[in-house]
This record gives structure tokens, sequence and C-alpha cells, in this order.
């Protein structure tokens, strides 16, 4: 039912490694491959998108979820959607509002706290078990149990600025699951929200992990790439992104 891959378990490459190549692990400049792209394009080709460690702790893995994995997540994510407790653009401290939407589980984030209710008093959906399970699965470890969900739907033009992910009590590691069209994702360090980043593009199916050095790295989504997504999955336009994280709460 759900994809059987264990992408912490399989070998993961690092940023700009050439995979089927015994000096995978030098440098691009070293093996005569420009810094970061014209290998990685080139086993693109060859041999399908790889895992990849961007940054310690935070790694890459593309089509990571089948193809029934996608049309469960999106019919439940439409289920979430509904009032009460549904999708809606948050809003920020500064009076602004989010152009992503959002609906949580398990706890409800707002601006900069984690509640069992939403704006208007309605309690939180629950988060699923079998949700908590593929969050498990996707980290390589069955004591990895995240309590809270957060499902973010993008419009052609929604986009997410540099952040990090700090209202958790808990340093456990965040995975992300995307569906739909891709988006650029950029992450960069613990320090500050401006570079040294990478930015990957993450596609329909795609999983990245962040934990250990990189739990509190800064993040963001700069744009998505509209009409990128595969109707099959449900979602005729737009993207999806489903994070779990430890919320350290009680
Ligand atoms: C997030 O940072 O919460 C969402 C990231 C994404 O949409 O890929
Ligand atoms: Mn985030």
């Amino acid at each position: 039912m759900l994809a059987d891959g264990a992408c912490l378990v399989a070998p993961v490459l690092h940023v700009g490694d050439d995979p089927h190549t015994p000096e995978a692990g030098l440098r691009p400049a070293d093996r005569g491959l420009p810094p970061n792209g014209g290998g990685a394009v080139q086993a693109e080709s060859m041999f399908g998108r790889q895992p990849v460690e961007i940054a310690p702790g935070a790694v890459h893995t593309p089509d990571w979820l089948s193809l029934d994995d996608q049309q469960r997540l999106v019919a439940a994510c439409r289920e979430w959607a509904a009032p009460p407790a549904g999708m809606r653009h948050t809003r920020l401290p500064s009076g602004g509002v989010m152009s992503v939407q959002t609906v949580c589980l398990g706890w409800h984030w707002t601006p900069y706290s984690y509640s069992r209710t939403t704006e208007d008093g309605s309690p939180v959906k629950p988060l699923p078990e079998w949700l908590a399970a593929l969050g498990a699965r996707a980290v390589g470890d069955p004591s990895y149990v995240p309590d809270v969900a957060l499902v973010n739907f993008y419009d052609d033009t929604a986009k997410m600025g540099m952040h990090q992910d700090k209202d958790e009590d808990s340093a456990e590691p965040v995975v992300s699951l995307s569906i739909g069209d891709s988006c650029a994702f950029r992450f960069g360090n613990t320090e500050h929200r401006n570079r040294p980043w990478t930015d990957v593009e993450l596609r329909s199916g795609d999983l990245f992990v962040f934990g250990g050095p990189s739990r509190f790295a800064y993040h963001g989504v700069t744009r998505t790439r509209p009409g990128t997504g595969d109707p099959a999955t449900g979602l005729s336009a737009g993207r999806l992104n489903i994070t779990l994280r430890v919320s350290g709460l009680a």
C-alpha cells in the first residue's frame, strides 16, 4: 500500500555527487564535472533520481510515495480541508495572511504556537495512525511518532518565505511529503535566512527529511511550477505539502 522505500537505509548521495562512479564522494570539480549539476542531470536520465543528502541530516528522496500513496493522501487532504477546523489562510501577527492555505492535524499551529483548538474554537482534527506510521517509515525509525501534521496547499502563486520550524518542543526530525505541482524548495542554514542555501526541486511523490544538525535550518518555497503535477494523483492543480513533526507537547 505505502511505498516500500526505506529512504535512509538506501545509500545516500551528497550534493554534487555522481552516484554511479567509484569516485562518488569526491568534489565534482575533482572528477571534471560541473559543481552540483552536470553529473546529476546525466545520472538522472540514466538511473532516475537518487536520494541526496542536501546538508547533514537533510535528505531528499525523490519518488518515495507511490501513485497509490499520493491518491490516498490527496483524498484524505480533501476531507481534512473541509470545515470545521478546515483549511484556511493563516493570519500573521503583522496583520498579513500567508499565501498558502493550511489545515493542521493533531495540534493546531497559529504563529507562533500550538493549541488543541482552531481560531474559532473548533477542535483540531486528529492525526491518523496510518499517517504517523508513514512518518516512521520515512525516517526509518519505528520509535518516531509524529503528533502534528501541517497540510499546506499552494495555488499557482503561493510561496513561503524562509523560516525555521521551531515552535515544537522537540528536536525530532521533520518529514515533508509533496504532491502535485513541483516547487523550488530552498534549504538554508541554521544561523539566518540568507545564503548559503541549496535549491532543490521537489516533485510529486518526493520525500524530504530534515533532522539532526539541520533540524532548525531555515527553509522556504520560492515558487511552484504550475501545470507540472499529474492529475492521476487526484489533484488537478496546485501543490500539497504535508509536514509531520513531533510537538513535544502534552
Ligand atoms: C513548510 O516549510 O512548512 C512547507 C515546506 C514545503 O511546502 O515544501
Ligand atoms: Mn517549515
